[in-house]
């Protein structure tokens, strides 16, 4: 009896074991490889085709006009040539309910008229915000949230933008730009977290880790995109997708470890620099795409090239004789995915290539696996429609009280000869093209491509002026834009306007642009605005100098004029509020540079310069420097200690710091550590940025900041492009203070 029950209790156990693992879910890999099995060849080079949304629209989005789908467009390009991702808007922002629309239509086809049902992957630049859905939380662009040094508000922006992107129903965001922003005159400098490839790597991976959480596939999560891969932000000629020029060991020490802390943090997609470094166009080169980014640098995911870039290897680049073979050495490479975004020749050439035998279909394969992967990874095969509940937090309040919070920590107040914080009781001067102008302060990549289209941007949102308005009332301002950015209105009126004023606030910079748009042969600010503030500086009244401007426009010879200047950077939809804010001090600015704001045109020196670029004749002697940046109050630091003075390869080195705030207000200071390599075999750098914290400090407190040293912070790329460490000696350096200690190992040694 007893015998005969424990069998049947037996069975039944084996019986669940059994049904657990039958029903036990397939894993991604699995169901990937279940479907690649079941394609045809001509379904799998359709995955790998992206193409935009106007191949598959009746009408381009306008200022007077709405954007529309075309059916019929939609069903060739998904039914007849099985595309697996569709990109971008044509040309303004869509309402949230028209993406709803619109992915719900794209979607319908993908899932229920195809034979595999396989849903569109659907991609975006969601850069500062879901920057391409009406009424989105626009953030401060990515050169004014390193300004911030505030990892949490990085964070947050991650989040809040994925969380957006799917309300709109969007899964794929093609951000973050992990190039370094070391020349200023490129336009897409504000698109990068400045020139350290430090603070580069640190805010990228939190932006990523945030974007994507635990489980891209998540109602609130998206896949992130890690471009340009790799030196695009360093083009010799300061333009846009122009030759770069980057020594092998320079590339690996500065431009390599942003996107490695991509990869280990966990991106999904890298996307490929459009232009070439040392003659070699990135898309080409199986070096950099396979090599490096996949061998060495370990890069499991989808890469995708950018627009156009693969026809360009034929009509531009010139390293392929025809389209054929320019998609050809692309594949070959290890692009898996063509934004050859207005046609389908991509898929014509790989079919023939396939066919042919020039491209083995193993490749082919192996590239379809990558980008299936993603598709699931990123969940639409559970929920390929937008999901509408989301719509209830998007641009939620909470939501913009971070925005604000950013766009505030994101400006920094360069100079103040005691004028700022302005007091509220005086008739204020507000002239210059960027006072009264939301475009100046958000950029490009907002709600059109280049983002100069006023009329577009939503009501409600203050410009610096209106703001200013707000603040002392319109009745004490006095209003002269003065001049274009490019031509004279009218100085005399502004400097009219100045002399019954007590103070003048005069706003300049850049209009909004984007990429190549936003080129230019000098990095001077246009001559008009040097020529505004030149006229109001020769009126009795202080200037307080606004910069809203992507790139440092050289002011040298205006700065002196002033009495208080705040570079704005790319604030964004906040930005004009925060500006005003600052200047009457309902907050204490707590943003630095990110990059070095150059004094003369031909002296564009990194903080991370060699001791042998400066001498009695020159000297790191920018306008302002790298980490600069004032505040209402003032800190003091003492007590700089290391918990060893010498240190083996595997130790840690704790070093730790007091801050205190001595002035009157409340603040917050981003605590900067700098490392020294004393003597090394590659002619180090006089300090490199290798730890910051942000920390909020009342009048009087005093916080103790710890930082921790491994040998990976004392590493640099040696003579044979590895990364090693030396042992020798070594100092810290935080504020005004620094410590030496020595590394004690046998030999250099590898990291690799
Ligand atoms: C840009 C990319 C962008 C792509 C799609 C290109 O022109 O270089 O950064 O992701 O367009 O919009």
């Amino acid at each position: 009896m007893l015998n005969r029950a424990g069998n049947v209790i037996r069975l039944l156990v084996i019986l669940s074991i059994v049904l657990a693992t039958g029903l036990q879910a397939e894993t991604i890999d699995e169901k990937v490889e279940s479907l690649l099995s079941r394609m045809t060849l001509e379904e799998k080079v359709g995955q790998m085709n992206q193409v935009a949304i106007q191949v598959v629209s009746k009408t381009q989005g306008t200022t007077e006009q709405d954007h529309e789908l075309d059916l019929d467009k939609l069903r060739k390009a998904i039914v007849e040539y099985h595309v697996g991702s569709i990109l971008n808007v044509w040309d303004k922002a869509h309402t949230i309910e028209h993406w709803h629309e619109v992915i719900t239509a794209i979607q319908d086809v993908a899932v229920n008229e195809t034979r595999l049902g396989i849903p569109v992957i659907y991609g975006i630049d969601a850069i500062h915000g879901a920057n391409y859905t009406v009424g989105a939380t626009l953030f401060p662009q990515s050169i004014n949230m390193a300004a911030t040094w505030n990892r949490e508000l990085v964070r947050r922006e991650g989040e809040i933008t994925a969380l957006e992107m799917r309300a709109s129903g969007i899964p794929w965001n093609f951000n973050p730009v992990l190039g370094l922003g070391r020349h200023p005159a490129w336009p897409r400098f504000w698109e990068t977290y400045g020139e350290s490839e430090y603070l580069a790597s640190e805010m990228g991976a939190i932006y990523i880790a945030a974007q994507q959480g635990d489980d891209p596939s998540a109602p609130d999560k998206v896949g992130t995109c890690a471009k340009h891969y790799l030196g695009y932000s360093f083009p010799l000629s300061g333009k846009d997708r122009t030759p770069a020029w980057i020594p092998g060991r320079m590339l690996r020490e500065l431009f390599v470890p942003p996107f490695q802390a991509a990869i280990d943090a966990g991106a999904l997609t890298v996307m490929v620099n459009s232009s070439e470094i040392n003659g070699i166009p990135v898309h080409s080169s199986d070096y950099y795409l396979t090599e490096l980014l996949r061998e060495e640098m370990g890069f499991e995911g989808m890469i995708v090239s950018d627009w156009n870039d693969i026809k360009n290897l034929h009509t531009r680049e010139k390293v392929a004789p025809t389209q054929k073979e320019a998609v050809r050495m692309a594949v070959m490479a290890g692009v898996d995915m063509s934004m050859v975004p207005l046609d389908f020749s991509f898929y014509a050439h790989l079919l023939e290539l396939v066919k042919e035998g020039s491209v083995p279909e193993s490749r082919i394969d192996d590239a379809v696996r990558k980008i299936l992967k993603f598709n699931f990874q990123v969940g639409l095969d559970k929920h390929p429609y937008p999901n509408k509940e989301l719509v209830k937090q998007f641009a939620s309040e909470e939501s913009r009280r971070v925005n604000q919070q950013a766009a505030r920590e994101s400006l920094v107040l360069l100079k103040n000869e005691g004028i700022l914080p302005l007091s509220p009781d005086k008739t204020v001067c507000v002239a210059g093209p960027t006072a009264n102008s939301l475009s100046s302060l958000n950029g490009g990549w907002t709600t059109t491509w280049q983002g100069n289209e006023e009329s577009l941007y939503p009501n409600g949102k203050q410009t610096i002026l209106e703001a200013v308005q707000n603040k002392v009332g319109k009745e004490n301002i006095l209003y002269s834009r003065g001049v274009d950015f490019e031509k004279e209105i009218d100085i005399a009126d502004a400097v009219k306007k100045a002399k019954k004023a007590d103070v003048a606030i005069v706003a300049i910079g850049e209009p909004a642009y984007c990429e190549t748009p936003g080129n230019i042969d000098d990095l001077t600010m246009t001559q008009p605005q040097l020529e505004l503030v030149e006229a109001i500086s020769a009126v009795d009244i202080p200037i307080v100098l606004v910069l809203a401007e992507g790139r440092p426009r050289l002011i040298t010879s205006i700065a002196e004029k002033t009495a208080a200047i705040v570079f704005a950077g790319l604030p964004g939809l906040e930005g004009g509020p925060a500006v005003a804010d600052l200047i009457f001090g309902e907050f204490n600015p707590s943003g630095k540079l990110p990059f070095t704001y150059p004094r003369y045109p031909n002296d564009l020196m990194t903080y991370d310069y060699k001791l042998s670029e400066v001498s009695d004749i020159n000297a790191y002697d920018p306008l302002f420097p790298f980490g600069h940046g004032l505040s209402y109050t003032e800190y003091e630091y003492t007590n700089l200690t290391l918990n060893k003075e010498v240190i083996g390869k595997d130790d840690e080195l704790l070093v730790q710091v007091t801050v205190k705030n001595i002035g009157q207000r409340a603040g917050k200071e981003p605590v900067l550590l700098y490392l020294t390599d004393q003597f090394a075999s590659v002619t180090p750098s006089v300090h490199k940025l290798r730890g910051v914290t942000k920390v909020p400090l009342e009048p009087n407190q005093s916080t103790n900041v710890e930082f921790r040293l491994t040998a990976t912070d004392l590493s640099f790329v040696g003579r044979d492009n590895v990364r090693i460490v030396e042992p020798g000696e070594f100092t810290v350096h935080v504020g005004p203070l620094s410590q030496n200690f020595t590394l004690l190992a046998k030999d250099t040694f590898s990291l690799q």
